[in-house]
């Protein structure tokens, strides 16, 4: 699968669990783990795959006063990189009943952002497998990452993780 590296934000809370989780899967010494809290667009540009992890906090912008402070600085950075010839997976974290119309939306953003700037996405996730009324991180029926939902659905997450896990491995 190439260099592989796994750059999740927030630190501290339901991302940061799952990114554990998620590295527990994998070969140890196969890929990094880093908070994006300390990473730049040069750290980006080193590896060939890479798994983004964050959450939505607020509706559609980065620009919100409260939470998210981690991605509302990674965002522009993001943006800044050319993804060409990259793999990229997302998993997001979400609340699929306090925030139905809004599952996941961040993911979206951050899934297009990818894609416009030349990358590959893998690992979408069927949206028939979710409860929810709308999201933006929906493309033809399909999840453009591994939504998971710490809220109100933590007994589901380490299947579903590991079921993304064989698939991302296969399509890597
Ligand atoms: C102020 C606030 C706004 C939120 N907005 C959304 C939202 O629009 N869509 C959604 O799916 N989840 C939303 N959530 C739920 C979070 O994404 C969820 O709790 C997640 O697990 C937080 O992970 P973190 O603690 O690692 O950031 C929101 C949570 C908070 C506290």
């Amino acid at each position: 699968m190439g260099n592989l590296a796994i750059f999740f934000g927030p630190e501290g809370g339901a991302v940061n669990r799952v990114a554990n989780l998620l590295a527990s899967k994998l070969e140890p010494g196969s890929f990094d783990l880093i908070s994006i809290n300390n990473a730049s667009a040069s750290d980006i540009g080193r590896y060939e795959t890479i798994i983004f992890g964050l959450s939505t906090i607020g509706r559609d912008t980065w620009d919100q006063k409260f939470g998210n402070i981690d991605w509302s600085k990674f965002m522009p950075v993001v943006s800044q990189v050319d993804f060409t010839g990259k793999k990229v997976a997302i998993f997001g974290l979400g609340d699929h009943i306090t925030y139905a119309f809004h599952f996941v939306n961040s993911m979206g953003i951050l899934a297009r952002i990818v894609q416009n700037n030349g990358g590959t996405l893998f690992g979408k996730v069927s949206a028939a497998e979710y409860e929810f009324s709308d999201s933006e991180a929906v493309e033809e029926g399909m999840f453009l990452g591994l939504p998971l939902d710490e809220d109100f659905q933590p007994e589901l997450t380490e299947g579903r993780l590991n079921a993304w896990v064989t698939q991302i491995k296969a399509e890597f």
